[in-house]
């Protein structure tokens, strides 16, 4: 008989913000086992993992969320009483040049992960000591603000991208699961997360990267598109907290209170990269370029997080010069991270260490 309190499936724990959310679960529940289920796309990397790898309430296995009979028989085979759903293709460029993998991973594989719960969980289990479906979702479904005001957990849907129609579509079904089956479900809505581990194409880590080698830092159109940022751990504690409190049934939208437009953002990280590479301050700002603009670029998030912070007391615990500090120093120090990554040689070793099913 298992000696663990809770069975827990996160998917897509090998990438950004999965990769903090399983290390905050291993580490502070020993009594919960995490089964970590990953792809290993461009984006799964099981460096991101190295510290907890070989901690006794972890396991990990390679494997496809869009692929119906594996997951239903790993569902049978391991009665999971939760599942932390992270597993996504994230990338809004490469969504515009490849909606087909978003509409494959996003939809249909979190489709395929709600049947497999539905029908483990079905009968009086359904309701026994919480069981728990929790889909990490994105404020990019709420579409585009204007100068002003916030997204709140009732402002409509209206999404742009092909990742962000991905995203909505998966947040429709995971509710709708909850209407029509009952299924426990808890869905939380978050903005941008920066920190360790953020894979290179996004905007801050690809920034680090191009000033510390001294090429060009890309930024779309004018610079002037909003974004509001949250530390990847503040993000993962928000979790934390909603899988163990939320309703059944709830939405919680994550924010950091921290807007930034993208042009500002980059001068800040450019000031800092001088100061942490002794370089003459200015020098970084010299590498910017701006260069066309992404296709259906929406202008500006922001988010209303009072929900959040007014039922569970939770907010940002990091100042944004603070966290972006933080996060320089880390590319610095790991040096082979990044190397592996931008090289692609973390995809051959991983390759031939799982079997891909
Ligand atoms: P990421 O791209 O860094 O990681 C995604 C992970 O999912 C990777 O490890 C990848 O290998 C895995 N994966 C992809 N397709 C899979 C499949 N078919 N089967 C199994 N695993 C698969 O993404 P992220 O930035 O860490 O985002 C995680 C989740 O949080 C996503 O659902 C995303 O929509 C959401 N989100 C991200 C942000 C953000 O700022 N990054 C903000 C809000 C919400
Ligand atoms: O809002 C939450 C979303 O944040 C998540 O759901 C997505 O998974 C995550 O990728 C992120 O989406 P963005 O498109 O906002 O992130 P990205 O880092 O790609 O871009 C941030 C902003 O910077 C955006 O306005 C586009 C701009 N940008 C991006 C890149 C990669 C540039 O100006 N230059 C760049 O090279």
């Amino acid at each position: 008989m298992s000696t663990f309190k809770k069975h827990i499936l996160i998917t897509g724990g090998a990438g950004f913000i999965g990769s903090h959310v399983v290390r905050l679960f291993v580490n502070k529940y020993p009594d919960y086992k995490i089964l970590n289920l990953d792809k290993l796309t461009y984006a799964g990397n099981l460096m991101n993992l190295k510290d907890v790898e070989r901690k006794p309430n972890y396991e990990f296995l390679r494997g496809d969320i869009v692929n119906s009979d594996f997951i239903q028989n790993l569902f049978k085979e391991r009665k999971f009483d939760s599942v932390i759903h992270l597993a996504a293709e994230s990338h809004v460029d490469r969504s515009i040049s490849n909606p087909m993998e978003f509409i494959m991973t996003n939809v249909v594989g979190t489709v395929n992960l709600l049947n497999a719960s539905r029908d483990t969980w079905k009968g009086a289990e359904l309701t026994a000591d919480r069981n728990i479906f929790y889909h990490v979702s994105t404020d990019e479904v709420y579409g585009s603000l204007g100068k002003s005001g916030y997204f709140t957990e009732k402002s409509p849907y209206d999404p742009h991208s092909p990742y962000s129609a991905s995203k909505a579509g998966s947040d429709h079904m995971v509710r709708a699961y909850f209407d029509t089956y009952g299924l426990p479900i808890v869905i939380s809505n978050c903005s941008n997360n920066y920190g360790s581990h953020h894979f290179p194409e996004k905007l801050i880590p690809l920034a680090i990267h191009n000033i510390k080698n001294n090429r060009p830092v890309p930024v779309y159109g004018k610079g002037e598109n909003v974004r509001d940022w949250l530390y990847v751990e503040d993000h993962a504690r928000a979790i934390d907290i909603l899988f163990h409190k939320a309703e059944a049934g709830s939405t919680y939208n994550i924010g950091g209170q921290n807007e930034w437009r993208n042009i500002d953002l980059i001068r800040l990280l450019c000031s800092i990269m001088d100061r942490k590479l002794n370089r003459k301050e200015g020098t970084s700002t010299q590498l910017i370029s701006f260069v066309k603009d992404r296709a259906g670029h929406d202008m500006r998030y922001a988010i209303d997080s009072s929900k959040l912070q007014n039922d569970f007391g939770w907010k940002p615990s990091l100042q944004f010069e603070e966290g972006l500090a933080k996060t320089v120093d880390w590319y610095l120090a790991n040096e082979e991270w990044l190397q592996k990554v931008t090289s692609g040689e973390y995809l051959s070793y991983y390759s031939q260490q799982y079997e891909h099913r």
